[in-house]
């Protein structure tokens, strides 16, 4: 069984993600790391973001074991990955290896933008998470202070405005929720509200 998690940057995807699969007892890939990987190899060796050719050689040879959500935080690395990911070169080689993925054992959860449109169009349950902007901007903005950091909401509201632009109006598999999606607006729900709105539609749909 296949879970595909898609949704806008902040909308509570990777927080919804593990818990199903830790839940469940499911596998688990955040797909935006593998974009997130290619672009910090890229920009670790001084290789230019502007590159298809040279992109998509180093999006093939990702090791989908080593990614760590720590290591490639960073926001720089969110900008280029963000920029990579218009490449269909490199969207191909990616979704290659997420599919690979999906099939190595039986119960799979994939978040991230084209997942239940693109990766794993046959996935048995569809959720599109999304909360509106000011909502995903504000849980981006908690998350930096929490941790001790420094934060203007300003520039991350308008950093999410334009992770959405980029998101939904590239040519090649823009984000956008598959036919057969569940629509999940987390905007005023709490985690665990969120995850039991996912507990029942994937409870009904294992009875099946
Ligand atoms: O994976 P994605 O970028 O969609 O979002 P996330 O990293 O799972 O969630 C972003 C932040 O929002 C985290 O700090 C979550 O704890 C928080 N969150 C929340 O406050 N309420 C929710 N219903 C979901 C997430
Ligand atoms: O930084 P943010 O939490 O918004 O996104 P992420 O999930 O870490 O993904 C980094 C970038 O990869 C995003 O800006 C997306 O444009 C891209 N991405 C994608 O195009 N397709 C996916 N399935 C996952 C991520």
């Amino acid at each position: 069984m296949i879970i595909a998690i898609d949704g806008p940057a902040a909308a509570g995807k990777g927080t919804l993600s593990r818990q199903i699969a830790e839940t469940y007892g499911f596998q688990h890939l955040d797909t935006g790391l593998t974009y997130r990987a290619t672009a910090k190899a890229l920009l670790d060796a001084g290789l230019p973001l502007d590159n298809e050719e040279v992109a998509e050689k180093i999006a093939r040879e990702v090791e989908l074991a080593g990614l760590d959500r720590d290591i490639l935080s960073a926001h720089a690395i969110g900008e280029a990955a963000s920029k990579i990911a218009v490449m269909p070169a490199v969207r191909r080689a990616l979704v290659e290896a997420q599919r690979t993925f999906s099939q190595r054992k039986p119960g799979t959860v994939l978040d991230g933008r084209d997942i239940g449109t693109v990766v794993c169009p046959d996935a048995a349950v569809k959720l599109y998470v999304t909360a509106s902007p000011e909502v995903r901007a504000k849980r981006r903005y908690d998350e930096i202070l929490s941790r001790g950091g420094e934060a203007d909401f300003a520039e991350i509201f308008a950093d999410v405005q334009k992770r959405d632009e980029r998101d939904m109006g590239r040519a090649d598999s823009p984000l956008r929720p598959a036919e057969d999606a569940h629509l999940l607006d987390t905007s005023e729900m709490s985690i665990e509200a969120a995850f039991q709105a996912a507990k029942v539609i994937i409870d009904a749909a294992l009875k099946k």
